[in-house]
């Protein structure tokens, strides 16, 4: 699909013809990943975070926040509910957190290899080459670093860099690659400032970069925040901001299904949070393929408040799971076994 088709379906608001796109999306991820559905138990392992990001609620400059870093006993406890509700994956996300040092995560790391056979994803930002390589050797599959807009000009807008430090994502993406891991990434739609042209360029770099998983969620404006707090002074002007909204999030993510027909896409939390309804079936059923159960202790879960309201701050992991797959068995669609490794990867290493 070129980068015109691209823009015409994202500009396109006719239900008939976005109906289209819906099935075609649909037929594609039944053809190249089937019907399975992937759970991934999300452990929010920590909301410190030494980055500024101008739309994050964990954002060091927002001093409303009460801090936490789970131990790695409680970080265990997560995990042996992931292997109790037989998910093949965890995640290990955090803020920027450089008190979750090289050492101490590698040991986290081992203790669950040895315990239980589970896939590790980490999500923990923008690291240092010897962590990401030590992190890795300790048996870490996967890494997820969304890239968030493909144009760089508003990147810089919204990421101030530690000090001293350039932040350039796609070198990251590449080396993870390199080392070995299997590569996440993914954008957020409607930023204040994004425009569909750049809209079209993140979907087409999703295939450029051959990404093995992507991640795409609605923005959600935060008040803590200085985008949230000023969504006008920076959109776009002339109709060509995008919108944050439901139905602009299911058109990436069936066009990114379509333009990569092997990878795997997690219907979000953030889709989730803004149609309470039937966001995480609209996502399954326009192209996604995975699901992210929070298995965060109650106590933290609203402390790690990326957006506002998020969905499953008011769950324990009990009640996320029972919920997750009731919706899943609902649609007809089944509960994926073992480790869901995506495909799009084992594919390239064939
Ligand atoms: N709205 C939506 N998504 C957000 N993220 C961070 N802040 C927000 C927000 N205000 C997403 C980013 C990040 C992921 C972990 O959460 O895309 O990569």
């Amino acid at each position: 699909m070129k980068k015109a088709e691209i823009l015409e379906w994202l500009k396109t608001e006719a239900p008939e013809k976005l109906e289209t796109l819906w099935r075609r999306s649909d037929e594609v991820r039944k053809a190249n990943v089937g019907d399975e559905v992937h759970l991934r138990g999300l452990i929010e392992v920590s909301n410190i975070c030494a980055r500024d990001c101008g739309y994050c609620g964990i954002r060091v400059g927002n001093t409303d926040v009460c801090r936490y870093r789970m131990s790695a006993d409680e970080i265990m406890e997560s995990v042996q509910l992931a292997v109790q509700y037989g998910y093949g994956t965890v995640v290990l996300q955090a803020g920027e957190d450089y008190g979750i040092t090289r050492d101490w995560l590698t040991d986290i790391i081992s203790r669950i290899k040895q315990t239980a056979d589970l896939a590790i994803t980490l999500s923990l930002g923008e690291r240092e080459d010897d962590e990401l390589l030590a992190w890795r050797q300790a048996g870490a599959d996967r890494y997820l670093l969304r890239f968030e807009t493909s144009n760089r000009e508003l990147y810089d807008r919204i990421h101030p860099p530690l000090p001293g430090r350039v932040s350039d994502r796609f070198q990251i993406l590449r080396r993870l690659r390199e080392i070995g891991f299997e590569v996440g990434s993914g954008i957020m739609v409607g930023i204040p400032g994004q425009s569909y042209d750049d809209l079209a360029n993140d979907i087409l770099l999703f295939k450029e970069y051959d990404i093995d998983m992507i991640g795409i969620g609605p923005y959600i404006p935060h008040p803590g925040t200085p985008l949230g707090m000023a969504p006008d002074e920076n959109a776009c002007p002339d109709g060509e901001q995008v919108p944050g909204t439901e139905l602009m999030t299911c058109k990436v993510v069936a066009l990114t299904r379509i333009l990569c027909p092997l990878i795997n896409i997690p219907s979000t939390t953030a889709l989730a949070t803004i149609n309470r309804v039937e966001g995480r079936e609209h996502g399954l059923s326009r192209g996604a393929n995975i699901v992210m159960p929070n298995l965060t202790p109650r106590k933290y879960r609203e402390l790690y408040e990326i957006y506002p309201a998020k969905a499953s701050c008011d769950e324990n992991a009990d009640e996320s799971n029972s919920r997750i797959k009731n919706r899943i068995n609902a649609m007809g669609r089944v509960i994926g076994a073992g480790r869901g490794d995506s495909a799009n990867k084992l594919n390239r290493v064939a």
